[in-house]
């Protein structure tokens, strides 16, 4: 495709006299496809040419029927037909030239179709999942895990050298709270159990019996600064809550193979907040408010951002300044993307001002990507008082639900190949709809609909996949040969509509990938991914692919085959979900 672009333009430049870039630029695509596949709008040259739009187009037919009627120009290995449309001229392109071309193009991609090196001595910081510790890891984190994962795949497959960073919320005055309520309530026993819900109850507590108890809030803020001023007794505790926090987070990031280059949390950023408030007064942009230290961001049209209390204590916002500038000192980063939910908007807002006015080159390379609320259908989790749900709960009843799928439509297969499949399934299905509609909708879980085969789910991908990987299986071993040796030459057959419409989804698949970049929108590469996959069912139920008896063209079918299948995969990973060879 792309080289049969270059072609078509190259003719057109000769013709008219611009660059062949410029007709480029130019080229749009026929509002049906039954109108050609590329369209060339001569509106522009009518100035240069000093002639009516439509009477161009028709010169320009003339001109290229002339190069066509030769069958040694190589334009006519390019170009079926041309139609002038008004002001327009469509191609149609040759079916099998292009068959031929986006086969070879696949077999050179191999197993990365799509990947490129266009961010190549590029740092691109994603920081994202960042739960806070003694907190339960909720849904709501969930979304930030998995959008950040994609948006982190997306850059690394572009090239780009891509930081994971984990901020973790392992510092604030409510640790001061968690350590007086331990010293009180803390179970030993239940600490070792189940860490986060151990501390959660205590907190709980604390919050409780400060009605009763008021002075316990002073003993927090007075426990909190021991804690700041490195008292040992707190340290330890600390350390000690960050330690079993930290384990049972890993155990989920484990399941869902992720993994971190960075975790350094709020506290590692405090450190370094001192420098914030010198730079900010070297600059002139602290001012005092009732005590406090603010930055007035009137002129951005936001309200100040505060940045010492009035007892001298700083705040998140002031942890997350001091952290862009170590990670820009440090990393010189060309974007530093924070996937943090809506509710945060105004927050990051405040500190990209601020980091504006502190005359920070190029400020646009911070990004916050922000996303929606996640929501349950009636009785997804009708048993649960309060309203958080855990991620991990959340992945434990799709893979229930996903094996009890499986093991009935399996009941031959073992329990340890069930539970496989099924935690596959399961959290495929869970991630795919973090995913699949834009990042600042909210999203909707109800087991029926992300499990549907039929729908747009993640098993119908997954199953989409082992469709294609059992009809390579199931060919004879000659023509998995000349498939390997010659499968592009025998891909000019691929001249049926239904096979045409594949491959126009497989050229597309690498422009979903710059989009889905472009926008922080994984969704627009899954887009791409569900609309690929349609295609090649349709194919798969209209065409005999290993039933027949010309072998050339069950080669060009499984060549097909073969592309869909490396393009649902990579696209899937990206996504961070793990494909499946059997389901
Ligand atoms: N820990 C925060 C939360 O759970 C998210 C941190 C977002 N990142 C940041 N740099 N402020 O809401």
């Amino acid at each position: 495709m792309i080289q049969m672009k270059d072609h078509i333009a190259k003719a057109l430049s000769e013709a008219v006299g611009i660059s062949s870039d410029d007709v480029k630029a130019l080229f749009t695509q026929p509002p049906q496809p039954a109108m050609g596949d590329i369209a060339f709008p001569c509106f522009q040259l009518a100035k240069t040419l000093r002639k009516a739009p439509a009477l161009i187009a028709g010169d320009l037919k003339e001109n290229i029927d002339h190069r066509l009627a030769n069958p040694s120009d190589p334009l006519a290995k390019v170009v079926d037909r041309v139609d002038a449309v008004g002001a327009y001229l469509n191609f149609f392109l040759r079916r099998d030239t292009f068959a031929e071309e986006v086969i070879r193009a696949s077999i050179l991609a191999g197993n990365r179709p799509g990947a490129s090196e266009e961010g190549k001595g590029k740092t691109v910081i994603v920081e994202y999942s960042s739960p806070n510790i003694a907190k339960p890891f909720h849904v709501g984190h969930g979304f930030s895990t998995f959008l950040g994962e994609a948006i982190a795949n997306l850059y690394e497959y572009a090239g780009y050298n891509v930081e994971r960073f984990n901020h973790l919320g392992d510092y604030g005055t409510q640790f001061g709270k968690l350590i007086v309520a331990w010293k009180r309530w803390g179970n030993p026993e239940a600490l070792k159990e189940a860490p986060i819900s151990e501390l959660t109850r205590i907190y709980v507590k604390f919050h409780d019996e400060v009605e009763l108890l008021p002075d316990l809030e002073d003993e927090a803020r007075q426990a909190f600064t021991r804690l700041e001023q490195g008292s040992e007794e707190e340290m330890t505790l600390w350390h000690q809550f960050r330690r079993v926090s930290l384990d049972e987070f890993n155990d989920t990031y484990e399941r869902v193979n992720i993994h971190f280059d960075n975790m350094n949390g709020e506290s590692f950023y405090a450190k370094m907040t001192s420098e914030v408030v010198d730079l900010l007064s070297e600059k002139r942009l602290l001012v005092e408010s009732e005590g406090a230290q603010i930055v007035d961001l009137e002129d951005h049209g936001l309200n100040p951002c505060l940045i010492l209390k009035n007892d001298g204590s700083t705040i998140y916002a002031t942890r997350d300044i001091a952290a862009v500038l170590y990670r820009d000192r440090m990393w010189n980063f060309f974007r530093n993307i924070y996937v943090v939910g809506i509710p945060q908007i105004n927050h990051f807002n405040q500190i990209f001002a601020v980091m504006e006015k502190l005359g920070m080159p190029n400020p646009e390379r911070n990004v916050h990507v922000a996303f929606g609320t996640v929501r349950f259908a009636d009785g997804v989790f009708s048993t649960r008082k309060g309203n958080i749900v855990l991620l991990d709960e959340l992945l434990d009843a799709g893979v229930a639900h996903a094996r009890a799928i499986v093991k009935e439509s399996h009941p031959d297969l073992g329990d340890a190949e069930i539970d496989e499949i099924a935690e596959r399934i399961g959290v495929g299905a869970v991630r795919y709809t973090y995913l699949a509609s834009g990042r600042e909708r909210d999203i909707l879980f109800s087991w029926e609909d992300i499990l549907d085969y039929e729908g747009d789910t993640a098993p119908y991908l997954l199953y989409t996949v082992t469709r294609c990987v059992s009809l390579l299986r199931k060919a004879e071993p000659f023509v998995l040969k000349r498939l390997e040796e010659r499968g592009f030459e025998d891909a000019a057959l691929l001249i049926g509509d239904d096979e045409q419409r594949v491959l126009k989804e497989i050229v597309l698949f690498p422009e979903s990938l710059a989009a889905a970049r472009a926008h922080y929108e994984p969704s627009m590469m899954l887009r791409r991914l569900m609309q690929l996959a349609r295609a090649f069912n349709t194919f798969y139920h209209s065409t005999p692919i290993l039933r027949t008896d010309d072998t050339a063209l069950v080669v060009a079918r499984l060549a097909l085959v073969q592309a869909v299948e490396r393009t649902l995969k990579a696209g899937l990973r990206i996504a961070g979900i793990e494909p499946v060879d059997r389901m």
